[in-house]
């Protein structure tokens, strides 16, 4: 019989680096941008240190960094001047996303441009649907998502990411695409996003909390798993071309769940309070940034990322490029 020898290699860095499982790209990083209606304007955002919001004409400071990094893609989120009941800024021609995505087009054509596609920081009432009663009614809401997700496309967003988590989203907006001729506008849809506590720095970064009650009735309930498969399979058989879940490193076991029943690629979205968690620790000297979200990014890449949506995607690009990471 053989006996096991006990394991003592001391592998060098560059075989360790030879040998590892997962990897991580600079192109398989998107970062979301805020950008909101107005001149001039680069503001930074309190509850997210380091990341600010930009109005149209700024915005190239930023892409330009993202262009020079060779990420996968920007996430942009408008903010806009003028809410409404019907979120009617959503889907205006001049709108604050629509001019940002023409902008963003013409400056930097090699760049992938992702467009979200929700109502909630276009209405008066902060939910991401229109409302009949209190309740946010879905097939009306339908209607609305797909014209905005139409607007951005023609305006230049080469991919388009509904969030609101209304069923039948994707298939409303393939429909709506294809009517008008826009047959090669993915979809990455966020087919499965839970009403999560860690999306409060992002409310506050896009003036987007619900004025009254929470999104418990369109989001999935954290406890959820087998959920998690029924809603991405749903998505897949309307036309989405790339799945998100979200958020990111909570949620490792439902990436992992998802990525093993879909033949599509799979995004995980590290959000916004996971962000500043880490900011908040780093600030204290009670964590190493540089390591901490490196970490974070490769153990999404190890649970079945194929992309990382990630608020750290311009830190760590440069860090991978440094051969830091
Ligand atoms: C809009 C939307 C949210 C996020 C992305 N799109 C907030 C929400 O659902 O309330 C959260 C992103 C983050 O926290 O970084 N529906």
């Amino acid at each position: 019989m053989m006996i096991q020898r006990p394991r003592r290699l001391r592998v060098t860095q560059s075989i360790r680096d030879m040998t590892s499982e997962t990897r991580l790209s600079p192109s398989m990083l998107v970062y979301p941008v805020f950008v909101r209606e107005g001149k001039n304007i680069i503001e930074d955002i309190p509850a997210m240190p380091g990341q600010k919001r930009y109005s149209p004409d700024t915005l190239p400071v930023i892409l330009e960094r993202a262009v020079k990094n060779r990420i996968g893609g920007v996430l942009l989120f408008g903010i806009p001047e003028h809410k409404d009941a019907e979120g009617s800024s959503a889907w205006r021609e001049d709108g604050v996303i629509q001019t940002a995505l023409r902008t963003a087009k013409k400056e930097f054509p090699s760049l992938t441009l992702i467009a979200d596609v929700c109502l909630c920081e276009y209405t008066s009432h902060g939910h991401c649907g229109l409302l009949k009663g209190e309740t946010v009614d879905n097939d009306s809401t339908l209607e609305i998502l797909a014209r905005t997700a139409l607007s951005q496309a023609q305006a230049g967003a080469d991919i388009v990411a509904p969030s609101d988590m209304m069923d039948g989203h994707t298939h409303a907006i393939r429909e709506a695409l294809d009517a008008e001729g826009m047959t090669d506008t993915l979809i990455m849809s966020y087919a499965v996003k839970y009403a999560s506590a860690f999306y409060g720095p992002f409310r506050e970064a896009a003036g987007s909390a619900p004025s009254f009650g929470d999104r418990k009735t369109y989001q999935m309930n954290p406890r959820n798993v087998r959920e998690a498969v029924k809603e991405a399979l749903l998505d897949v058989s309307e036309g989405s071309d790339i799945i998100i879940v979200k958020p990111g490193m909570p949620y490792l076991d439902v990436l992992k769940t998802v990525k093993n029943a879909v033949n599509v690629p799979v995004a995980s979205y590290c959000v916004s309070g996971e962000y500043s968690m880490i900011k908040a620790a780093c600030a204290n000297g009670w964590l190493n940034e540089k390591n901490v979200a490196g970490e974070s990014a490769i153990c999404l890449a190890r649970g079945g990322a194929d992309i990382i949506i990630t608020y750290y995607a311009l830190e760590l690009s440069e860090w991978i490029k440094e051969g830091s990471l």
